[in-house]
């Protein structure tokens, strides 16, 4: 539930009252600026959403047909839909079981075994298309291993664009994730930890794909006056009344985050020593921001499935969901290449249960919640 308490009114008054609410606007670019500053990123560009920017980033890459980028078996589909968006196909690698995020060690050897390099291009030997890039994603507030990843990725000349849309303000060996990549692409979803009510923002490092992400994102004009386009471009770019409440949620995103790391704390207490539930662990070179608190239920030991778990709570007023159906799984992406090996994402998501973790969550809630699985537990 997003929690709007700082200078949203503040700030969207003074659109209102000014009438910039459109595309254009001194918010978007104190945003954008503030945005950068937050997570020691060098250019920023708000667009209207996550999905959005993943899909803009693709095409700042010249991903295109016969193309394929590699996403993880875990992640919410729109990290997919973006690359179906630009004529390429994921191809989906499982993720690793401790942490749930893609397996670097799969990908090693998807290209390596699984690839052929050819004319300086990695290709897919199964399907014969190009390995464009590599989308990992930060899932539900955990960092990847970028290191890792981006070890695999660069003898080949691959690049890693990071789905930061779960994790904004979360850090890899200190760095904020987003800002690792080629590229990271964060969300202003309703759900994420701040808001726009919708938004989202690419980051990078790279002047140049800055400039060209804000002129591909506002339509391709080649001239501010004459209606003048060399390019096929995008009405991408966010508004600046969206951008005013981004602004005042950055402003609060350390306090977001601390009530997130708090919210945790409560969990990872409350819930210890349950048989057969497991809460998401959390790597020691990475500080999550527990986006959502997600735990495993092991049917035999804990006594319920997650499924039959989720309706004991739904019961007692207390929403709380599956992960989603793992990318291999979706029908929507019955074309992708599926690597062979996917077994992890399979088990977690049988098993995954994410609880109530609003920035706006009482200990009174909370300890509501702890106090129902311990009683479903027990049934
Ligand atoms: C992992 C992931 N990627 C991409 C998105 C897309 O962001 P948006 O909803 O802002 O389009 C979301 C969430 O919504 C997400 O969770």
């Amino acid at each position: 539930m997003p929690v709007l308490s700082g200078r949203e009114w503040q700030y969207v008054k003074e659109c209102l009252d000014t009438n910039w609410v459109s595309s254009a606007g001194l918010f978007i670019e104190r945003f954008e600026r503030a945005t950068a500053a937050a997570l020691n990123a060098e250019h920023a560009v708000a667009v209207v959403n996550g999905t959005a920017a993943l899909h803009l980033a693709m095409v700042l890459l010249g991903v295109g047909p016969g193309d394929e980028v590699v996403v993880p078996a875990l992640t919410f589909i729109a990290t997919a839909n973006a690359v179906r968006y630009t004529g390429a196909v994921p191809a989906i690698l499982d993720v690793e079981a401790d942490y749930w995020q893609l397996d670097a060690a799969k990908l090693e050897a998807f290209l390596r075994e699984g690839c052929i390099r050819h004319n300086g291009t990695l290709s897919n030997k199964a399907t014969g298309r190009r390995i464009a890039a590599i989308l990992p994603v930060h899932a539900l507030g955990h960092p990847c291993d970028m290191d890792a990843i981006i070890a695999v990725a660069d003898p080949y000349g691959i690049p890693v664009v990071e789905d930061a849309a779960e994790a904004i303000g979360a850090r890899y060996k200190g760095r904020y994730v987003g800002t690792i990549g080629r590229m990271g692409c964060l969300s202003f979803n309703g759900n994420k930890t701040i808001t726009c009510g919708g938004g989202g923002m690419i980051l990078t490092g790279d002047a140049k794909i800055a400039a060209r992400a804000r002129y591909l994102s506002s339509q391709a004009k080649d001239d501010e006056i004459a209606y003048v386009h060399s390019e096929i471009g995008y009405n991408y770019r966010l508004t600046n009344v969206l951008a005013a409440i981004g602004l005042a949620q950055i402003e609060k995103l350390d306090e977001h985050i601390a009530a997130k790391e708090r919210i945790a704390r409560r969990y990872y207490d409350g819930l210890a020593g349950i048989p057969g539930l497991t809460p998401m662990l959390q790597a020691n070179w990475a500080q999550n921001v527990h986006w959502l608190f997600t735990i495993l239920i092991d049917s035999t030991r804990f006594g319920l499935d997650n499924m039959t778990l989720l309706n004991r709570l739904l019961e007692a007023g207390i929403e709380t969901r599956p992960l989603w159906q793992p990318m291999h799984r979706s029908s929507a992406l019955r074309d992708a290449f599926v690597h062979s090996e996917i077994t992890v994402a399979d088990r977690v998501h049988a098993q995954a249960l994410s609880l109530p973790s609003s920035v706006n969550l009482t200990p009174e809630q909370q300890d509501r919640v702890i106090a129902s699985i311990k009683q479903a537990s027990r049934a």
